[in-house]
């Protein structure tokens, strides 16, 4: 075994994405040589066919050196680790079956992590992640926390007021999956792009994309494809409705506002209507991932538990190499580059210092290194951001405060709901339907 090799932490190793991670481990232990992985989840079931999925997979790779544990105890969930991955979701995917229904009830928009579902999202999420970060800083304080947990922005601004200096990144795949998406559309090779992006999480722009390989500037004749004709889910989202409408969504976006290639979930905010209409508040996006990913990979671990089957043919996309490549830039100290999600320091100069951003940064040791913008960024977009950031401001103050009054003026700004009288009558459901996760508001 290398003597370098790392102990891997999977906060949240119950999750469906869990193999999409370990196969980027396993493909990637020439980078990141890996000498222990521990599944820690506060489902037990979940974590076993987890397990019973890892262990098969080990085997197919021949890296059964690897040693596997899966654990509900934090102590030894995070004892002395390296890397904590974190992906936990909590109250599960019945909650958010409830975040994304519950709004539509009210003619809202019905998603994770925009809108008031991912606010939501975000009162049940702060709480899981500080307790994350809590473990480690007993167990494992030299550990680096790789968060992919949603809703990153309130996360990130939540940890950074608790926990000043966790070391800790909180990356979203959603910019590589748009730019894999484009790829595999129209062949290009993302490898060898340098782009140019920033935003919230999961409401943002691309300023320029960068071809080394063609030696040219390459976003305005995507921008024009895509105003063509939406890109096609790409096979890791094979069949996908939902993921195919978001792709129309974003070229509709690109009719309006040509100029920069923007994240397709700015949908909920500048189209909250058109979703809403397009929307079955009976049949959500959770409803289609416990349908499809949760139960394959449960009928998965109960074949290999019943020794049916040895083979695995994964299409992940992207997802998991980046979190693998991120930890693997940090042991390495190798500076790649990463769309990452962080206090704005400066990044954006004419932004608030404090906003939490997502722009590009290169990973090493000691930590992201976000790049500072050569311009101020349009008025459009400073005005969007402001808005929703200091939406998500008031929310966490809420958090930290019990404050229902900084609750409904967050719902009330956040830029997917129209009005202060709808936003009082989902926050009033929403505590109802959240009362076993949220702090008490008064
Ligand atoms: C993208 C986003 C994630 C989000 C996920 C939802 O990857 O960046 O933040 O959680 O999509 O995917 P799902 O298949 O669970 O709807
Ligand atoms: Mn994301």
């Amino acid at each position: 075994m290398n003597e370098n090799a790392v102990k891997v932490t999977i906060a949240g190793g119950g999750a469906s994405h869990t193999p999409g991670i370990i196969q980027a481990l396993l493909e990637s232990q020439a980078k990141f040589p890996v000498a222990e992985i521990r599944l820690y989840d506060i489902d037990e079931q979940k974590n076993d066919d987890m397990y019973v999925i890892i262990k098969g997979m080990l085997k197919a790779f021949k890296l059964e050196n690897i040693k596997l544990i899966q654990t509900t105890d934090p102590e030894e969930g995070f004892k002395q680790v390296d890397f904590v991955f974190s992906q936990i979701r909590v109250g599960d995917l019945a909650m958010r079956e409830k975040d994304e229904k519950i709004p539509l009830k009210y003619g809202l928009v019905g998603q994770e992590t925009c809108g008031a579902g991912g606010f939501a999202y975000g009162l049940r999420s702060i709480k899981g992640l500080l307790e994350i970060v809590e473990y480690v800083q007993e167990y494992a304080p030299d550990a680096w926390i790789l968060n992919y947990t949603n809703p990153e922005s309130l996360i990130a601004e939540a940890v950074r007021r608790k926990f000043p200096h966790a070391k800790m990144l909180n990356a979203c795949d959603m910019t590589i999956s748009i730019e894999e998406t484009i790829c595999r559309n129209f062949g290009y090779d993302r490898k060898n792009w340098i782009a140019q992006y920033y935003g919230l999480n999961h409401f943002g722009w691309y300023t320029s994309i960068y071809d080394k390989s063609l030696k040219r500037e390459v976003m305005p004749e995507i921008i024009e494809k895509l105003q063509k004709q939406p890109m096609k889910v790409a096979s890791f989202n094979a069949n996908d409705q939902s993921w195919q409408n978001a792709w129309n969504m974003l070229s509709e976006n690109l009719r309006l506002f040509p100029d920069y290639l923007p994240n397709n979930y700015l949908e909920y905010y500048l189209f909250p209507d058109v979703v809403v209409k397009s929307s079955d508040s009976n049949y959500t996006r959770a409803n289609y991932v416990l349908d499809t990913r949760v139960k394959e990979n449960h009928q998965l671990a109960e074949e290999l538990r019943a020794g049916q089957r040895a083979d695995f043919d994964f299409d992940f996309g992207e997802h998991g190499n980046y979190i693998v490549d991120m930890a693997a830039s940090i042991l390495n100290d190798s500076h790649e580059r990463f769309m990452l999600i962080l206090p704005n320091t400066g990044s954006i100069s004419n932004l608030r210092h404090d906003a939490v951003v997502e722009v590009p940064a290169y990973v090493g040791r000691i930590g992201a290194e976000p790049v500072a913008l050569k311009e101020p960024i349009n008025n459009f977009h400073k005005g969007l951001m402001e808005a929703q950031d200091a939406a998500e401001k008031l929310l966490v103050d809420a958090y930290f405060e019990h404050s229902y009054q900084k609750a409904l003026q967050a719902f009330t700004l956040n830029l997917a709901v129209p009005s202060a009288d709808k936003a009082k009558q989902v926050l009033d459901a929403l505590i109802v339907a959240n009362k076993n996760y949220w702090p008490k508001l008064h």
